[in-house]
């Protein structure tokens, strides 16, 4: 099952409900670590990367259940940590395992974390969660390909300043910080929505945090944290994943539930690639305004254009009027889409971390290869646009990040099917 086939040209129109953020909800499901009380979540989004942390979080002595009778509802409860281990076999599947970091540190006082390696997208060290927690008076040892931290005496506030704002050592330090003793203060701390979810989540159990969302995030220690139900942000990257495949059919579709705030610098480069994006009753709207217009894009950290949008805009300015430069700064490798869509007759040019995209009438159906999570889905866009019928292949990427994602666009017109 990991082929799909989509004829392109039909106008997307209607409603599309966006789920709970993956990015959100991975690290939220380790916050369960740091409790031996019930923790809710709702939203929960049924994605191949929360079943990973899921399984992940059951080896380590987390029970986790779907509530009956409530869909997207998960229940986990640590009573007692029972393996403070994250084999490499689970996490080399899912980088984002290493979450377990902080809050195993944190609650057991040590934790054996399997080096999570590179990705298709880049090598992605985890040097600043490291030096973080070391700071925070942590020993760390790396042996086997496994990171060995101890706290036997348990974690000490600290002042921790990051070299760059990177989204994990934010949440790995944040999470640890909640029940280290006395004051922590991160700066240049990540500020993307999901960590402002995780600080809501964080002080609903108890934990006192302050300036989430800013570039600086101050903790104050507690000796434990409790029960607390938390309803998960919405995918801000799904959304905007929709808001693009309507506009590159020339469609007008319904995000349900997602607010504009969360796409941050990204609403602006889509209008000015000619969208109009509304918060309405019940969501936010996304159809195309007129023509679609060659626009410049850079990645940034939040509230900057988000890296995890770079290919889905990338694969909208093929069709558009004009030229736009997309250059990505957070990833090295994030450009493996551009053959794929060459292949379907886009004109790009690859210089280094830039891409020079001009804007052809329309592309043609190919078959093409899904190489990564985002890459796949710009893939989709591209065929939902093309002219006649794409086959895209090893789309297993997909089911990591987007939950339905056949259902939730044949319901507003696509002619896609998954084929065996
Ligand atoms: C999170 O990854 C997201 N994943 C990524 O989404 C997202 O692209 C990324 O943040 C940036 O927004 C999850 O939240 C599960 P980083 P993360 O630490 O935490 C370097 C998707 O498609 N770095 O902010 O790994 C790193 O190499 C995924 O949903 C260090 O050098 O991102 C990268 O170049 C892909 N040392 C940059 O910082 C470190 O210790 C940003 O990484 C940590 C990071």
């Amino acid at each position: 099952m990991d082929k799909i086939r989509i004829k392109g040209g039909n106008t997307l129109r209607g409603r599309i409900p966006i789920g709970g953020a993956k990015n959100a909800a991975l690290p939220l499901l380790a916050t369960s670590i740091l409790t031996d009380e019930p923790v809710r979540f709702e939203r929960v989004p049924d994605l191949a990367d929360v079943s990973s942390m899921r399984r992940l979080l059951q080896v380590i002595g987390v029970e986790a259940r779907m509530v009956a009778g409530k869909p997207g509802t998960m229940e986990l409860r640590c009573s007692e940590v029972l393996d403070t281990t994250a084999p490499y076999d689970l996490v080399r599947k899912m980088r984002a395992s290493v979450l377990v970091l902080g809050p195993l540190i944190a609650r057991a006082g040590e934790a054996r974390v399997s080096l999570p390696g590179g990705c298709a997208i880049g090598t992605r060290p985890i040097d600043l969660h490291l030096s973080g927690l070391e700071r925070l008076g942590a020993t760390i040892e790396l042996t086997d390909g496994y990171v060995h931290a101890k706290a036997p005496k348990g974690l000490k506030g600290a002042s921790i300043r990051l070299t760059m704002p990177s989204v994990g050592a934010t949440e790995n330090l944040l999470m640890a910080a909640t029940l280290a003793q006395g004051e922590t203060s991160i700066v240049n701390a990540a500020r993307e929505p999901e960590i402002v979810d995780l600080a809501r989540c964080l002080v609903a159990m108890g934990a006192k945090i302050e300036g989430a969302g800013s570039e600086t995030i101050t903790i104050q220690g507690v000796p434990a944290l409790h029960a607390a139900t938390h309803a998960i942000v919405p995918d801000r990257i799904e959304a905007g994943t929709y808001a693009m495949a309507a506009a590159a059919t020339g469609g007008d579709v319904l995000l349900e539930g997602m607010r504009l705030e969360l796409f941050g610098a990204a609403a602006e480069s889509m209008s000015s690639a000619g969208l109009v994006l509304e918060e309405v009753e019940g969501g936010t709207r996304a159809a195309r305004a007129n023509g679609l217009r060659g626009s410049d894009v850079m990645t940034q950290p939040f509230p900057g254009f988000a890296t995890d949008l770079q290919a889905q805009f990338m694969a909208l300015m093929c069709i558009a009027d004009g030229a736009s430069m997309i250059t990505e700064t957070i990833f090295e490798n994030r450009f493996m889409h551009v053959p794929e869509l060459t292949r379907m007759g886009a004109n790009i040019t690859v210089q280094g971390n830039s891409a020079l995209v001009r804007g052809v009438g329309r592309l043609k159906a190919a078959p093409v290869m899904a190489t990564d999570l985002r890459a796949s889905v710009s893939l989709v866009i591209a065929a939902l646009a093309a002219e006649g019928s794409s086959e895209l292949h090893r789309i297993y990427h997909l089911d990591r990040g987007y939950e339905r994602l056949e259902g939730k666009l044949a319901a507003v017109g696509a002619e896609i099917e998954r084929l065996a």
